[in-house]
């Protein structure tokens, strides 16, 4: 039986988390977030003493062919210890988009990103679902938004968590980091030629899940 698979791809804080938690609640599916994946591998490399550079390319994708990862709901540990919130400062941000332009890294984290598929079905978000990671599904999403309404996002985002940022700086980052994902030669972010563009910058997360909902149930 083939799982369904819905990809949700696009830039940096432009809700992808949100919007594909979101969506595999209401359909009961799994979900997978793939950028949580490089985050970890940044953390690992970080762990074991090595800079997320060319030179310790090899090191690092052997890192992530064995990352010893567990995901609970909301939570997710390495070796056993919680780093929830440890991936998700910039830093880590950062590292995640280094490590991620490694192809030998991205090949190590096939494998793992492949076993999320199980039935009843999966939503996937991160910035390669479509095009390399999950080709044959049957729904592709690519999300943006502006950049001023994704670093407000990203601010509030992690404000909420106790961690202090500055917008001006978060805006800077996200741009640093969207401009090294789209023209790296590995899996560049972009849509899918098959995938259905959504810009929520004026639309609220309900609204933008009635969408894509839409378009789920319009190719059942
Ligand atoms: O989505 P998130 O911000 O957590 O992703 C962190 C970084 O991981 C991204 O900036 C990107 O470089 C990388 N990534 C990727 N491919 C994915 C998901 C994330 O290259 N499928």
């Amino acid at each position: 039986v083939p799982v369904p698979v819905i990809c949700v791809d696009g830039p940096t804080a432009s809700g992808k988390g949100t919007l594909a938690s979101e969506i595999a609640h209401r359909l009961g599916y799994h979900y997978l977030d793939s950028g949580a994946l490089y985050r970890l591998t940044g953390l690992a490399a970080r762990q074991a003493g090595l800079e997320p550079e060319a030179v310790n390319e090899a090191e690092i994708a052997d890192l992530a062919r064995a990352l010893p990862v567990r995901f609970g709901p909301g939570r997710v540990w390495l070796a056993g210890a919680e780093v929830t919130d440890a991936i998700r400062t910039e830093a880590a941000g950062m590292d995640a988009s280094r490590v991620s332009a490694f192809p030998s890294v991205r090949e190590a984290l096939l494998k793992l990103q492949h076993e999320f598929a199980r039935l009843p079905g999966l939503v996937a978000d991160g910035r390669d679902m479509g095009t390399q990671v999950f080709p044959f599904a049957p729904l592709k999403v690519f999300l943006t938004a502006g950049a001023a309404q994704r670093a407000e996002r990203r601010h509030k985002q992690l404000i909420s968590k106790g961690i202090s940022a500055n917008i001006a700086s978060l805006r800077a980052d996200l741009q640093a980091r969207d401009a090294r994902d789209t023209h790296r030669a590995a899996s560049p972010l972009k849509a899918a030629q098959d995938a259905l563009l959504l810009d929520n910058s004026q639309l609220s997360v309900d609204e933008s899940v009635e969408q894509v909902l839409a378009w789920w149930q319009a190719r059942q």
